[in-house]
């Protein structure tokens, strides 16, 4: 594993960003894997503005988002699909049939799971794969649990989860997030659609992530820290904000 030190949250998005950009320069038929939540928001940004520089260009290029909450619209305010692309996707050249995400709607969830590892079959694989890092070790929605789940399922969020996300969902008067209104449940790729990833990347930025940055990455291999599986890819590059980094 490749660990890059970021001076801070901007530092750690530029330099993400420099390591997609130089994925889709090289292989214009790039497939990428995305991730929503703050941490990537940096990185979006900063590849609009290259591709607005025309230093970039999406139109080879084919995305797959790694979750979304079931039940939610696909233009519904909090649903992924939304946020990928006020985002990023609208702002990119990026081809519309070339944007995967599951559908929180899909009234057979079997089936959508089934439906997705195919979209990642049929695009051959990823061969760049982004990840944020959830508070309890999540990657993607694979919460802690006593197995690896392999291929895209629909998971119960846990509670821990559900309070670190609720903020996007409104919140009350005493600034709490508004949990009730939060799906209770997500569709997400599975630890083995993550590991097939050729390449993997993943930004933490934060003090409040630095105790679990450690136990991921330095920790046991342990289906209780989803991410800790990542110590078993042979290309990972974990680019991190000093903060981030703080425990190691
Ligand atoms: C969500 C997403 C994850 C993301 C995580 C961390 O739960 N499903 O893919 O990595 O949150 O989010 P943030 O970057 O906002 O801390």
């Amino acid at each position: 594993m490749r660990i890059y030190r970021a001076k801070d949250y901007e530092d750690m998005s530029r330099k993400a960003a420099n390591i997609l950009s130089a994925q889709v320069i090289l292989k214009p038929n790039s497939v990428l894997g995305l991730a929503t939540g703050e941490s990537p928001l940096g990185v979006y940004r900063q590849l609009v503005e290259w591709y607005r520089k025309g230093d970039l260009d999406f139109s080879g290029v084919t995305a797959i988002n790694l979750d979304e909450y079931q039940g939610l619209a696909p233009d519904a305010a909090q649903s992924y699909r939304r946020f990928m692309w006020e985002n990023f996707f609208s702002r990119i050249n990026i081809r519309p049939e070339n944007l995967h995400i599951p559908d929180g709607l899909a009234e057979d969830a079997q089936a959508e799971c089934e439906r997705y590892e195919a979209v990642i079959r049929g695009a051959g694989g990823i061969d760049m794969q982004l990840l944020g890092l959830g508070h309890n070790g999540h990657i993607g929605f694979n919460e802690p649990g006593a197995a690896f789940e392999k291929e895209t399922h629909r998971v119960a969020l846990t509670q821990s989860t559900i309070e670190a996300n609720s903020r996007f969902f409104g919140r009350s008067a005493d600034g709490q997030g508004l949990a009730e209104q939060m799906p209770s449940h997500a569709y997400t790729m599975g630890i083995r659609s993550i590991m097939q990833a050729r390449r993997i990347l993943v930004i933490v930025s934060g003090a409040r992530k630095a105790e679990i940055v450690k136990r991921a990455f330095f920790g046991a291999i342990t289906p209780e820290v989803p991410a800790s599986v990542l110590q078993l890819h042979n290309d990972v590059t974990l680019v991190a904000d000093a903060t981030a980094l703080e425990q190691l």
